[in-house]
């Protein structure tokens, strides 16, 4: 069952109805059953009935629970007729064909005063704004709409004997919605604001909400800076008898509409001065005017009570004296000339009157544009509109106090039911036209004469209240009324008493000053009083003049008419031609949109809950022509519906729809409607809905569909009672079987255990008894090994314990004997040692006594042989001394005095002449290399000595030299040339010491070899020697024949032996190279630019090279008188052609013999390497 409720439940507008909910199904068709089931479904709380499309709504006069978020989502997109009537079907209807048809839409709401108009449009415009989209700039765009109503409420409603909060003014409010739905902003258009009540209101009624709210709501700070004090009878404006509302806290409210404001986008300075300007007004009632007499017997009035009027003054900021003077004068311009008159009492107060309704209306109208400035939608983009229109309600003062506003409400309450009777009967007739069904005219009221009566151009009432305005000479309310009389009395619904119909003439009802129209909704009688003035809605320009020289921003802006600059001669148009012509444009707009009507009907006049005053109601549903609503509607069918809907609701009336019908939902409801015999001409196929002609029909059918729905409960109750009970049965029983295997297969388990466990306990007796046996057997058997096995282990054991005992004693013995033996050895041996050590200590002291005593003996007689040698020497001394003074004593006679220094120095001499002597024996050789001296005899010689030897080897010396011939000396001075430049120089010099330099190895001018390379050299030859070029390509050798000569050097093929390979002039040699090391590798540089110099420096390579370089260094010497430079370094450069080539030495073990060996490395470098020594 559960899922059932899930289902989702399809309703219709049928279900559960209370009285009938369409009253276009009501049967029989009277105004008495019709007004029967409003009433009845008022008391049940259902306020909505539907006549087709139109909405009826009844005032509860009280809240009622059908307005929850939960409501709006039960009717959101639903079908119109799906649920009970609502007017949230209405609105989601009008706002769902807005966003998915793409029509315009306006929602219509008609009724009288008190009805429920206001609440209608407020419940519409919250459901579009609660279903359509969300989103922050939409929700504030919808809070803007929606707060848009209690600041113009405030404003412009006010309580009335007929409705506590009763709009004053019309309204009709585009909302804008982009393609999607969501509202993009909205325009509010303002129909005449019932402005009379500023300043006097009927009894039993209030001003305007906001005069009150002000008063009571505001601080008092705001109250003092508005020079205002909160009680209310301190203004004339306020009446006094209903001063509160009953349930309404106009202090709450107060703050309601300021925060109201501050969301439509009010600033805050803008508030204040409206409500500057509302104080402002409730200040001005209190200015009263006194008369003055004047000289010429004119009546002057004069303001009573000046700080009124100074406060007046303050607060809108305006000149007290201009103000005062516009008071008690009035300009009158015509043809550029001014004329000015005084002002008396009542035209004072009048003007004051004109001045607080003129300030306050402009003031709603301001209000109105400053909101519109909000809600603008905010894009220029295609909108789709929803209109919805509030009107004030027709209106009739029973007491027959109607007057030019009640004329004005009522004649636009006339036009929209107007424009209701056009567009329902196009809508009805469109619609059979739609689906194709044949149309027959039904009769109805056409209220156009009605309104023809007032906006006829010519002869109209409007037109003739404006003529009357404008008319020069004295108008009077009562000429218009003559007026009225002469053109209007022959029409069927104006009434007076002078109309020239005589019929009237005995009505006493109709006053003289009256005249009273047949409206649709009911005579109503006008009195004419103020029609001229309030339709003329004069401003003494004074006071225009006035309000906008005020140094209040928004007054200012309000009276632009007052700029003496603009000065407009031209009379304004007439409050009755204005709203005419609004209307008008309303009208239009109207039309060219969707309509859907809610029309209120007000239940009673006590304003109370649960009160339905059957004359009052039956009163409205005749004007509002609902009635003849309904006829229209059902004239040509009562009924319509999508075959679809049709064929759902009834197809279980037939067997062939029921429970499926496979073709067209058309056909479907044809075979239906066909097998319930129902007559043809009963209903009428469309071409998308079947109509109904007869509510008959459709309840004939309702209650077959019932009757039908009881059969098939029960149906569906036996079937499911029979499927249940089988299904019941069928269980139970599969449960006995499945209850009598389980036991029966318990049972026999059972047994079988029993049997089993039987079985199986004697057997294990059967098995006991062998197994022990076998048992007993084994464990005899067990013992019998086991006593063998113990007997034999303990013969064993015993055998070889005794075996061990023997054993051990054995060992025991070998081992005591061994221990023995060693002791004894040991005992021997120590023993031995002790006579050894003994022995050998014995021989260590006699050898310790022996040498101390050998040593006593030889230190004894060492004694005694340095004692014996003393006293030798001794002897010897003094025998010496002995012998010295004998000899002295003798020969001290032959001595003369000072006889010692020349002994001393005989004896010198004698030394030297013997050292000399001794000398000259001993003299080495006289060769220089000889180093060999004698040695020196005395030590203070020595001097003498060495330089002795020293003379003695220059002596050698020079000698030797004087030996040499001239050759020979020329050989030493090159040997010491070639010391000079080599020595410690070049590793290579000490070996060359020893050879003499023999200049031409070669013997050039011997060997017949060289005879021809003799005679090309003409000069004679200092140096030739075969020596190794080294190639500049490769750094490998060549031999070549090396010559020099006093001027040149050349170089012959050695192969040859005579073909000169290059000549070189020794000026033309700039400097020689060669590494320290020693090898014989050098480079002879030629002065760059010569010809020598084309194939570049010579490296070659010569054991003989101290030789060569000193004889080349001697002969360019010789010849420039310039040393050649000698450099000597292990790494020089070399000009090979045009490369600088750099010839390094480096050490190495030699690889290949001594040599040293030269290799190009690459063309910067050549490398020689050379031995290490
Ligand atoms: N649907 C409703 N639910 C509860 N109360 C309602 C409802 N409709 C109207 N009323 C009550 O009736 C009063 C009058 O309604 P409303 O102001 O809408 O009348 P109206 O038709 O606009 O009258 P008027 O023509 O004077 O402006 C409301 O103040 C409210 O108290
Ligand atoms: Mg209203």
């Amino acid at each position: 069952m559960g899922d059932m409720s899930k289902m989702e439940v399809k309703t219709s507008l049928l279900d559960n109805m209370i009285g009938v909910g369409d009253m276009v199904l009501l049967e029989p068709l009277t105004e008495k059953s019709f007004i029967e089931n409003l009433r009845k479904r008022f008391n049940h709380n259902e306020i909505y009935t539907y006549i087709g499309s139109v909405v009826i709504s009844i005032n509860p006069y009280r809240s009622l629970p059908i307005y929850t978020p939960d409501k709006v989502e039960e009717y959101r997109n639903r079908n119109f007729y799906e649920l009970s009537p609502h007017i949230y079907a209405l609105a989601d209807e009008a706002y769902r064909s807005l966003r998915d048809q793409d029509k315009d839409q306006c929602i219509l709401i008609t009724g009288e005063s008190g009805a429920g108009k206001t609440e209608a449009s407020k419940l519409v415009m919250s459901y579009v704004a609660a279903v359509c989209g969300k989103g922050a700039e939409v929700n504030q765009v919808k809070e803007q709409l929606l707060q848009s109503n209690p600041v113009l409420e405030a404003f412009g409603n006010a309580k009335t004997v007929r409705n506590d909060n009763s709009s004053r003014f019309g309204k009709y409010m585009d909302i804008e919605f982009d393609f999607k739905g969501d509202p993009l902003g909205g325009v509010i258009s303002n129909y005449l604001l019932e402005k009379s009540r500023v300043v006097k209101q009927p009894r039993g009624e209030r001003n305007f909400h906001i005069f009150y709210q002000l008063l009571s709501g505001a601080s008092e700070d705001m109250l003092k800076k508005l020079k205002l004090e909160r009680d209310f009878s301190k203004y004339n404006y306020l009446s006094l008898d209903s001063a509160t509302v009953t349930g309404v806290d106009d202090a709450s409210c107060f703050r309601t509409v300021k925060n109201a404001m501050q969301i439509v986008g009010f600033m805050d300075d803008e508030t204040q001065s409206v409500l500057e300007l509302v104080g402002a007004v409730l200040k001005l009632g209190n200015i009263e005017f006194k008369p003055e007499s004047r000289v010429n017997e004119v009546d002057e009035s004069r303001v009573k009570d000046k700080n009124e009027l100074k406060e007046i003054c303050e607060l809108l900021g305006i000149d007290q004296s201009v103000l005062e003077r516009a008071f008690s004068f009035r300009t009158v311009e015509a043809k550029q000339e001014k004329v000015s008159t005084t002002l008396n009492v009542a035209q004072a107060y009048y003007a004051r009157d004109a001045l607080a309704k003129n300030l306050y209306s402009r003031l709603f109208t301001w209000l109105v544009n400053r909101i519109n400035e909000s809600i603008k939608a905010q894009t220029k983009k295609r909108k789709k509109v929803m209109g919805v229109l509030d009107i004030y309600g027709f209106e009739i003062f029973e007491s027959g106090e109607n007057s030019f506003e009640q004329f004005i409400i009522n004649y636009c309450n006339e036009k929209l039911q107007q424009i209701f009777i056009e567009l329902t009967l196009k809508e009805e007739q469109e619609e059979y036209i739609r689906e194709g069904i044949e149309w027959t005219h039904i009769e109805y009221f056409n209220n156009s004469v009605i309104c023809d009566l007032i906006e006829n151009n010519t002869n109209g009432i409007m037109a003739m209240l404006d003529e009357e305005c404008l008319r020069p000479g004295t108008v009077t309310d009562s000429t218009f009324l003559e007026k009225l009389n002469q053109i209007c009395a022959d029409h069927q619904h104006f009434e007076s008493r002078m109309s020239k119909s005589s019929k009237f003439l005995n009505d006493h009802s109709l006053p003289h000053n009256c005249f009273r129209i047949q409206h649709y909704a009911g005579k109503v009688l006008y009195h004419v009083d103020g029609f001229v003035d309030k339709n003329n809605d004069l401003l003494y320009r004074d006071l225009s003049q006035a309000m906008w020289k005020a140094n209040h921003s928004l007054i200012k802006s309000l009276f632009p008419d007052g700029n003496p600059a603009k000065i407009n001669l031209k009379r304004p148009p007439t409050a009755g031609s204005q709203f005419k012509a609004s209307v008008a444009t309303l009208m239009k707009n109207l039309q060219t949109k969707n309509p859907n009507y809610i029309r209120c009907i007000k239940p009673n006049d006590q304003k109370a809950s649960h009160i339905f005053t059957d004359s009052l109601v039956c009163h409205q549903v005749r004007y509002l022509g609902l009635m003849e609503n309904v006829r229209v509607r059902r004239a040509g069918y009562a009924f319509r519906q999508p075959y679809e809907a049709c064929l759902e609701r009834y197809k279980m009336l037939c067997k062939q729809t029921w429970p499926h019908w496979r073709g067209q939902a058309r056909d479907g409801v044809e075979v239906l409607l066909k097998d319930l015999q129902i007559p043809a001409e009963e209903y009428s196929y469309g071409r998308s809905k079947i109509f109904i002609r007869n509510p008959r029909t459709l309840f004939s059918l309702e209650e077959q569909r019932k009757r039908r729905l009881h059969g098939l409960a029960t149906l569906i109750q036996k079937i499911f009672r029979g499927w249940k009970a089988r299904t019941h049965f069928l269980l139970m029983k599969s449960s006995q079987v499945t209850v009598a295997a389980w036991y029966r297969r318990y049972a026999q388990q059972k047994k079988y255990k029993k049997t089993k466990s039987s079985a199986v306990i004697v057997q294990s007796f059967i098995r006991g008894w062998k197994a022990r046996k076998i048992l007993r057997e084994l464990k005899y058997q067990k013992r019998c090994k086991e006593a063998v096995t113990t007997i034999g282990a303990y013969w064993h054991g015993t055998q070889a314990r005794r075996e061990l005992r023997c054993l051990k004693e054995e060992a025991r013995n070998r081992r005591a004997v061994t221990v023995i033996w060693a002791s004894w050895q040991g005992t021997k041996a120590r023993r031995e040692l002790r006579c050894l050590k003994e022995e050998a200590r014995n021989r260590r002291a006699v050898t310790v006594i022996w040498a101390s005593w050998q040593g006593t003996k030889a230190r004894r007689e060492l004694k005694r042989l340095k004692e014996e040698a003393r006293c030798k020497h001794a002897v010897d001394v003094i025998w010496a001394y002995w012998l010295g003074l004998k000899v002295r004593r003798e020969y001290r006679k032959f001595f003369r005095a000072h006889a010692g220094k020349r002994i001393y120095e005989f004896t010198i001499q004698r030394i030297i002449q013997k050292y000399f002597l001794e000398l000259k024996n001993k003299m080495p050789s006289m060769s220089p290399c000889d180093k060999t001296w004698p040695a020196r005899p005395y030590l203070f010689l020595d001097s003498t000595h060495k330089e002795l030897r020293r003379i003695f080897h220059l002596w050698t010396c020079k000698k030797y030299r004087g030996q040499f011939t001239d050759q020979k000396k020329a050989i030493y001075k090159e040997k010491l040339e070639a010391s000079e430049i080599f020595k410690d120089k070049k590793a290579l010099y000490p070996s060359s010491v020893g050879q003499p330099f023999q200049g031409d190895y070669l013997e050039i001018n011997k060997n017949p070899r060289y005879q021809k390379l003799n005679s090309l050299v003409e000069e004679k030859i200092i140096f030739a020697d075969i020596v190794n070029k080294i190639n500049r390509a490769n750094g490998k050798g060549a031999q070549r024949i090396f010559l020099l000569t006093k001027n040149k050097f050349m170089l012959a093929d050695q192969k040859s032996g005579h073909q000169v390979k290059s000549i070189v002039p020794l000026a033309e040699l700039t400097s020689v190279s060669m590494s320290a090391q020693s090898d014989g590798f050098f480079a002879l540089r030629v002065k760059e630019g010569t010809t020598a110099a084309a194939k570049g420096d010579f490296l070659l390579n010569s054991e003989r090279i101290i030789e060569i370089i000193t004889k080349l260094h001697r002969a360019g010497l010789d010849l420039t008188k310039e040393k050649i430079q000698i450099e000597i370094t292990d790494e020089f450069l070399v000009q090979f052609k045009q490369d600088k080539v750099c010839v390094k030495f480096i050490q190495s073990n030699p690889k290949n013999g001594t040599m040293a060996s030269c290799k190009r490395k690459n063309n910067r470098l050549l490398e020689v390497t050379v031995p290490s020594p």
